[in-house]
């Protein structure tokens, strides 16, 4: 009998199964209403078009969209990205070279641990954290710096102290990059002010870190001003940025990117290749194609107007059924999550089992602790319940603590 135990490699051993995905598996039947996943409304796609501009991808350009690609990405897709990201984003001169197409940024986030990670590797990371993140740089055995996140964001002098400890040990060389997500922090909400934005870059560079710019939600702004990219204060200097037409689009046509330094371009390329030749070529022209056709950013526009009346329902409701002295919660400007804050002596992990019975689910917040502290913390999406059932699904969070 084979000992598959004595198989696994040591990067298999540190896989963990998503808590997410265990916790949610037994919740999905109909009477729970959940707040849990971070999936988009499927109102929000554009199907018809879609559906549409299929016919000509698949009719007209088979022997690209069915053929394999180049592992960098689809020429005509950068070429869209790159008007985009001039136009909406102030970056100025990308080229071919410096994006990559990747499969989600959730394949973004593994070959940057791929290329830049070992296992006597520091990674600083906000506390909480994207738990695919985690996820993605654990599997490479570094050793996780986090620091807390405040309502404006990563705390910078944190930031500073730890970089100063790293340097003081000579160790400043084995820390990769600072990790962050700048705009409606998932799961926290929150969106780093530009005073921020600006302090990190200052200490990025002095202490010659890498910082990697996670922006999946930075379109769906509900209210306030757009804040510019750290990626675009920066010059790029430094920055790597990712983004993914999970949120806008569609989570479904797994299409993301990588842009910065051509040659960390390259060098995540070269890890893709032996990952999985290309991303499909069938999805990267249609996008390339419905991002030709200009209709982007009035959908966009379309569902930023639903998401904004699920997070007012959301929050008035947490406010009329929330009635445990000391808890508090982030009201975000965009995004998909509102992150709730109770008393230290409630741990919401076991909270769960309870909520569960009363047909409401969410995410406990030591999920996304990578130390898996006990915490007190829940993650509420407010993305996917369709309307009517959100402030139900709120009176029954509060009923947990009648
Ligand atoms: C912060 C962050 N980064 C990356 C991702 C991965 O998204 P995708 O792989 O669908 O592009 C998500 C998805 O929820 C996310 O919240």
């Amino acid at each position: 009998m084979l000992k598959l135990e004595r198989l696994f490699s040591k990067m298999s051993k540190r896989m963990k199964s998503s808590i997410i995905r265990e916790l949610l598996r037994d919740a999905t039947n109909t009477s729970i209403i959940s707040f849990g996943g971070g999936a988009p409304d499927p109102e929000t796609f554009d199907r018809n078009t879609l559906a549409r501009l299929s016919q000509g991808v698949l009719i007209d350009e088979y022997p690209i969209s069915l053929q394999y690609g180049a592992t960098e990405g689809d020429p005509l897709l950068k070429d869209e990205l790159i008007k985009i990201l001039d136009d909406r984003h102030g970056i100025k001169g990308l080229k071919h070279e410096n994006l990559l197409i990747t499969v989600g940024s959730q394949q973004a986030l593994d070959l940057m641990g791929r290329i830049f990670l070992d296992e006597d590797s520091y990674v600083m990371v906000s506390h909480p954290i994207y738990l695919g993140a985690a996820s993605a740089f654990r599997a490479y055995g570094p050793k996780f710096v986090t620091i807390d996140l405040e309502d404006d964001g990563l705390n910078v002098n944190e930031v500073e102290r730890a970089l100063k400890k790293i340097d003081s040990r000579g160790e400043i060389s084995k820390l990769k990059f600072i990790y962050t997500v700048p705009n409606f922090h998932n799961p926290a909400g929150v969106t780093m002010s530009l005073e921020k934005r600006k302090a990190l870059i200052e200490l990025a560079h002095r202490y010659d870190v890498l910082i990697l710019e996670d922006d999946p939600y930075g379109e769906l702004r509900y209210e306030g001003e757009k804040l510019p990219d750290i990626y675009t204060l920066a010059s790029g200097e430094g920055v790597v940025l990712l983004n993914t037409m999970s949120k806008v689009m569609s989570p479904g046509i797994r299409i993301g990117m990588i842009a910065g330094d051509k040659e960390i371009v390259a060098k995540a390329a070269l890890a893709k290749q032996g990952a999985d030749l290309c991303t499909p070529t069938f999805t990267q022209r249609l996008v390339a194609r419905y991002l030709h056709e200009g209709v982007i950013f009035d959908r966009i526009k379309s569902a930023i107007e639903i998401y904004r009346k699920k997070k007012n329902v959301m929050l008035n409701a947490l406010g009329k059924y929330i009635k445990v002295s000391g808890a508090k919660w982030t009201k975000p400007e965009g995004g998909l999550f509102i992150w709730v804050t109770l008393p230290k002596e409630y741990d919401t992990m076991k909270l769960f089992e309870k909520a569960k019975k009363v047909g409401v689910a969410y995410i406990p917040g030591t999920a996304f602790y990578v130390d898996d502290r006990i915490s007190s913390n829940m993650r509420l999406s407010f993305c996917l319940p369709p309307l009517e059932q959100i402030e139900e699904g709120i009176k029954r969070i509060g009923k947990l603590f009648d």
